[in-house]
């Protein structure tokens, strides 16, 4: 066995292992995979985009014209559900700026447990408001660059008097999902953005833990990360197929058979280009074809091309096809880095060969 990682402290929280799991919409990071991941002594992390919509509150509060109640009510089952599975572990909620529930959520997370609240898909300039009564709750902002991280830094300082406790640091060459969520620029590498990043965060006497996500698979990809001055990392695509992963396991086996060569980038109608994987939908949707079923079905994100001007699709909508099980007609992302195993795997292990030098076997 290898030499053991050192702890993440996160704010008031330790995290046994350096390892953060990255939130998957639409439910391919519930309960059961965040809850597994924080057994396992890393963070576990639930996804809050859209998961009222296959929860037994949605149908009822549809009706009122409103996804929102219903993502609020399922929030709290899932944050219930994932604490009961890891009662001591560290467990986050991420919430995408770029939805109109974005305040609630967050302190909907904060008010029910969550340890960790991480936001993407905008600047978080007024999130320590919104989790102000819960100061034990970490703040993470997901940024993929320097600007968002002094932005930030600047904001808060001068509105609040407080930093963020982490930042989790974007590779936009590799992350699953929608890249490019705050910055200036898609194409720097996270070699030379971390070492930016730490030099400004040196310079304002900020100590800051930074957390690299993006195409981490294995133990040498952490220990490059940790290496070039990373704290931690985010890991997203090789938790899906693991055994607690909540995706339906048709998604976990369409993972499972995808090579480097079938990630592809789509649009969005968040207007934001996408990673995933090459299926019939994300091929209409890189040919704008006119077959693409454009109905909103929630009204869910601040500015959407699907509902203001009908462009692309619902990505609520995709995202919740693919994670059901409808492969061919649904949103598949993925990170850059898939197609490196062809079994399904516990969380216990994916964890034990992110943090040991030597991979467990299989049994
Ligand atoms: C299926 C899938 C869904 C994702 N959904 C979200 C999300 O809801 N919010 C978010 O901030 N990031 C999301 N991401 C990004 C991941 O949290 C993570 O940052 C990224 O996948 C890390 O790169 P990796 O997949 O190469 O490990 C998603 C990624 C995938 C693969």
């Amino acid at each position: 066995m290898g030499q053991s990682h050192p702890s993440l402290k996160i704010g008031q929280h330790s995290i046994r292992y350096p390892i953060v799991q990255g939130a998957m919409a639409v439910r391919v990071s519930g309960a059961k995979l965040a809850g597994a991941v924080a057994k396992a002594g890393g963070a576990g992390v639930i996804s809050s985009l859209g998961i009222g919509l296959n929860s037994p509150y949605f149908d009822l509060h549809a009706r009122r014209g409103s996804l929102f109640l219903a993502n609020q009510l399922a929030l709290i089952d899932e944050l219930r559900q994932a604490r009961s599975i890891s009662p001591d572990g560290i467990i986050g909620v991420n919430v995408l700026l770029a939805t109109r529930d974005h305040a609630t959520l967050i302190q909907t997370a904060a008010a029910y447990g969550a340890n960790l609240i991480i936001t993407a898909a905008g600047l978080p300039l007024k999130l320590p408001e919104y989790t102000v009564d819960h100061p034990q709750v970490a703040l993470v902002p997901m940024v993929c660059g320097l600007d968002a991280v002094r932005t930030i830094c600047q904001t808060w300082q001068q509105n609040y008097q407080r930093l963020p406790d982490a930042f989790i640091v974007e590779n936009s060459q590799a992350v699953g999902g929608h890249f490019g969520t705050t910055c200036e620029t898609f194409d720097s590498c996270i070699e030379t953005m971390l070492p930016q990043i730490q030099q400004y965060l040196d310079q304002i006497g900020a100590k800051i833990p930074l957390i690299a996500a993006g195409g981490i698979w294995d133990r040498d990809d952490v220990d490059r990360m940790l290496a070039i001055g990373a704290s931690g990392v985010q890991v997203g695509t090789r938790f899906i197929t693991t055994e607690e992963c909540d995706a339906d396991r048709r998604y976990k086996a369409f993972h499972l058979q995808a090579k480097p060569e079938d990630v592809v980038i789509v649009p969005s109608p968040v207007g934001k280009p996408a990673r995933a994987l090459r299926n019939p939908f994300a091929e209409q949707a890189i040919a704008a074809s006119p077959d693409l079923e454009q109905r909103c079905i929630a009204n869910c994100l601040e500015s959407c091309l699907c509902r203001d001007s009908r462009q692309n699709y619902c990505i609520l909508q995709a995202l919740s096809n693919a994670a059901q099980g409808d492969v061919d007609r649904g949103l598949v992302f993925s990170g850059a880095n898939v197609g490196r195993i062809n079994r399904i795997m516990s969380v216990a292990e994916v964890m034990a060969e992110l943090t040991y030098l030597q991979a467990v076997t299989a049994h």
